[in-house]
């Protein structure tokens, strides 16, 4: 972020509630914006379980306001919608945008929800609106409370005396596991395409948590068996065992494909994680 007084400015911060469908609607009108990247939500699927009803309200609910917002105001703008694989849930893998949905939380099924208004959107009203459906993708800005940075964070910190333990829940799940960077550009993709479409944005692989530890305790020099523990609270009443993409549509017709493999991605998160912690001890060490 820079000051918007600041010549080199090219991010402008404006402020709105997904929640208030009147605001929403005024910042459309002042932006008029040629491309709108919808990646709003309660994004975390265990707290989905938690807070249900807000989860169906800004996730769901969001969307449609945010669409009818488009609607009304009568401005010409492509959409994106932030679609996921977790609205396949518990369908047999590998999962195409063929493949029924099977949601398995609050969250999936509040995506779904937004999945299909979007569509009926482009429908009703010729909107150039796009689903991409994305498996996990993941990167060093990751929040700290989705899986894989929970484990790099934690091994940094392990490394360098600063925690014990890591707890976990289900580490048996498997995903489809990919870099953010390389999703980004398939989003951005869909909406440089001359008609707007839904596309599965995945590697093709996957891979389990047990196997994320592994690699990257591995790439500290650590033993993950003599740090990690299992604690009930990380399990959800409903899992989703298992994604597999199958990203073919993307590779066909936006010429996408994934850069980053499963390994590098482990790597470059634990590094990031481990610079960072560095710092952070060198730093108090300084103070000293
Ligand atoms: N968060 C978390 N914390 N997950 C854990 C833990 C833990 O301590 N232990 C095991 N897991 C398992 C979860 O049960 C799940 O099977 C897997 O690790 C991945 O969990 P998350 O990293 O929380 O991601 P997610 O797959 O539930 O959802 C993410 O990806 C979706 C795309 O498929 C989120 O980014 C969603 O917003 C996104 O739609």
């Amino acid at each position: 972020y820079k000051d918007f007084h600041d010549p080199e400015a090219r991010v402008y911060l404006h402020y709105g509630d997904l929640s208030v469908s009147g605001q929403l609607a005024y910042l459309l009108h002042d932006i008029e914006p040629d491309e709108i990247y919808h990646l709003g939500a309660q994004s975390h699927v265990r707290v989905s379980f938690d807070m249900p009803e807000y989860t169906g309200d800004i996730t769901g609910l969001g969307t449609l306001r945010l669409l009818e917002a488009i609607h009304k105001t009568g401005i010409k703008t492509r959409f994106y919608q932030a679609s996921s694989s977790e609205m396949f849930g518990a369908a047999p893998p590998p999962q195409s945008e063929a493949t029924p949905f099977q949601p398995q939380s609050p969250y999936a099924a509040a995506k779904v929800y937004a999945y299909y208004i979007a569509r009926n959107y482009r429908e009703a009203y010729k909107m150039f609106a796009c689903n991409g459906i994305l498996f996990n993708h993941e990167s060093p800005r990751r929040g700290e409370t989705f899986v894989t940075r929970k484990i790099t964070m934690a091994l940094a910190r392990i490394k360098h005396g600063l925690q014990d333990k890591l707890f976990l829940g289900n580490i048996d799940a498997k995903r489809d596991w990919g870099f953010a960077g390389d999703y980004v550009e398939a989003m951005w993709l869909m909406l440089q395409q001359p008609k707007a479409d839904d596309f599965v944005i995945a590697t093709g692989e996957t891979h389990s948590v047990k196997e994320f530890l592994k690699l990257a305790f591995e790439r500290a020099e650590l033993d993950w068996k003599k740090y990690v523990a299992i604690d009930k609270r990380y399990f959800r009443p409903t899992e989703v065992e298992l994604l597999l993409g199958d990203p073919s549509k993307a590779k066909k017709v936006l010429k996408w494909k994934p850069k980053v493999g499963f390994k590098q991605l482990v790597h470059m998160m634990v590094d990031a994680d481990m610079a960072m912690v560095e710092k952070e001890v060198y730093g108090l060490k300084g103070k000293r």
